[in-house]
C-alpha cells in the first residue's frame, strides 16, 4: 500500500543498484551521511546540477560540496596540498569539508562550484552514501536536502517532508548522529574556517601546528554563509534567560525536564549531544504548533561555537 513515505526506502542491494542507475541518468537522489541528509547528484553533470538548485530553490552565486569515495578520486578535481594531507590523514571519512583550489581540466561541472575555481570536497563517513560513491564512477555534488534557508534534515522523512514526492528516491539511514552540517575549512590560502562544526578549531590546529584568525559569528565569509539560514520558520529568540509562558523553551540541562514547552538539547551538557538535537527538536516544536521559540544561552565552546552559529543565523529570520 502507498503511504505518503512509500518515496523512502531501506538500503540493500537492490536499492543500492536502483540509486545507482538514478544517479547515472541524472537524477536526484536523498541520501544519508554522519552529518545530515543530502541530495546527491553527478558532479560532473549539469543536468543533475541544474535539478539540485531547482529543488533547493537555492541562488546560483552559492556553491555546492563535492563527496568522495577517498582522496585518489578527489585528486582529478583539486590541487591537494600538505595542510590537505595532514587533515585528511587524521580526519577522513568524516564530518569536514575542505576547499581547495579547483584543477585544470577538472569534470566538475562550473554550475555546480558557482563557477568560482575552489572546490569544496568532503569524504562522509556513513556506510551508505561511502558504498555508494565506491560503485560509481563520478563524485556528488549534495547539499543539505532542505529548501534554500531551512533547517538540514537529519531523517529520511524530514527529507521527504521538505520535498514531497519530488524525489522519487530517499535512502533511509537512520537519524544522522552528528546531526548538524559539516565543519567547512578553506585551505585554498591561509585556513580559516567558513563555517563551524562538530570537528572544531581546536582540533584542526593541533594537527595542522598553526593558530588560525578567529571568524567572525556573523561574517558572510563563504557565498553560502547567508545571514538567514538554518530557519524553523517562526521567530527565534537567542541567550534568553526567562521563558515568556507561550513559547517553546530550548536549554541545556535538566532543570526543567518534563515541561510541556521545554526542550533540552542535552540532560548533561554534552554539547555534541546537543548539537545533534538540535534540528530535531527544532522540527518537533513546529510540527507541535508553537508560534515562537526561545533558546536559552549555549557556552561558546567546542560544538557549543557550531551551534551558536546556526541558532545565531535561526534567530535572523
Ligand atoms: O555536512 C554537510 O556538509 C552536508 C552533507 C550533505 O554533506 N552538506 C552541506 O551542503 O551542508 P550545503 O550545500 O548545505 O552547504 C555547503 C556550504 C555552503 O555554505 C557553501 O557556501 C559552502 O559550503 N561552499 C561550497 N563551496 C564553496 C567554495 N568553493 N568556497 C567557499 N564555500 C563553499
Ligand atoms: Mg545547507
Amino acid at each position: 500500500m502507498k503511504n505518503s513515505y512509500s518515496n523512502i526506502f531501506s538500503f540493500n542491494k537492490n536499492i543500492l543498484k536502483k540509486s545507482i542507475k538514478y544517479l547515472n541518468n541524472s537524477n536526484i537522489v536523498g541520501l544519508p551521511t554522519e552529518t545530515v541528509y543530502g541530495l546527491g547528484g553527478n558532479a560532473y553533470s549539469k543536468k543533475s546540477i541544474e535539478k539540485i538548485y531547482k529543488l533547493k530553490g537555492r541562488p546560483k552565486s552559492n556553491p555546492l560540496i563535492v563527496h568522495y569515495f577517498d582522496l585518489k578520486d578527489a585528486s582529478k578535481d583539486i590541487v591537494i596540498n600538505e595542510r590537505f594531507r595532514k587533515l585528511y590523514a587524521q580526519l577522513c571519512p568524516g564530518p569536514i569539508t575542505f576547499v581547495l583550489k579547483k584543477k585544470y581540466g577538472s569534470k566538475i561541472n562550473p554550475l555546480g562550484v558557482a563557477k568560482l575555481n575552489t572546490v569544496a570536497v568532503r569524504f562522509p563517513k556513513h556506510k551508505i552514501i561511502r558504498s555508494i560513491l565506491k560503485n560509481i564512477n563520478f563524485p556528488l555534488a549534495m547539499p543539505s536536502a532542505n529548501k534554500s534557508t531551512n533547517v538540514s534534515p537529519v531523517t529520511a522523512k524530514d527529507v521527504c517532508d521538505e520535498f514531497k514526492r519530488k524525489i522519487k528516491l530517499i535512502i533511509d539511514g537512520g537519524k544522522c548522529k552528528i546531526g548538524i552540517e559539516s565543519t567547512v575549512i578553506d585551505l585554498s590560502n591561509e585556513p580559516r574556517i567558513l563555517r563551524p562544526g562538530i570537528i572544531d578549531k581546536t582540533t584542526i590546529e593541533k594537527i595542522l601546528k598553526k593558530k588560525m584568525k578567529n571568524i567572525k559569528n556573523n561574517k558572510i565569509v563563504s557565498p553560502g554563509m547567508m545571514q538567514k539560514h538554518y530557519s524553523p520558520g517562526i521567530p527565534v529568540t537567542i541567550n534568553q534567560k526567562k521563558h515568556d509562558g507561550k513559547s517553546a523553551f530550548i536549554y541545556l540541562g535538566d532543570k526543567y525536564y518534563n515541561k510541556s514547552k521545554f526542550f533540552s538539547l542535552s540532560k548533561n551538557f554534552n554539547l555534541n549531544e546537543a548539537a545533534s538535537n538540535l534540528y530535531k527538536i527544532f522540527r518537533l516544536i513546529k510540527k507541535k504548533g508553537f508560534k515562537k521559540i526561545q533558546i536559552g544561552k549555549i557556552p561558546n565552546l567546542r560544538s557549543g561555537i557550531a551551534i551558536n552559529d546556526r541558532i545565531k543565523r535561526a534567530s535572523n529570520s
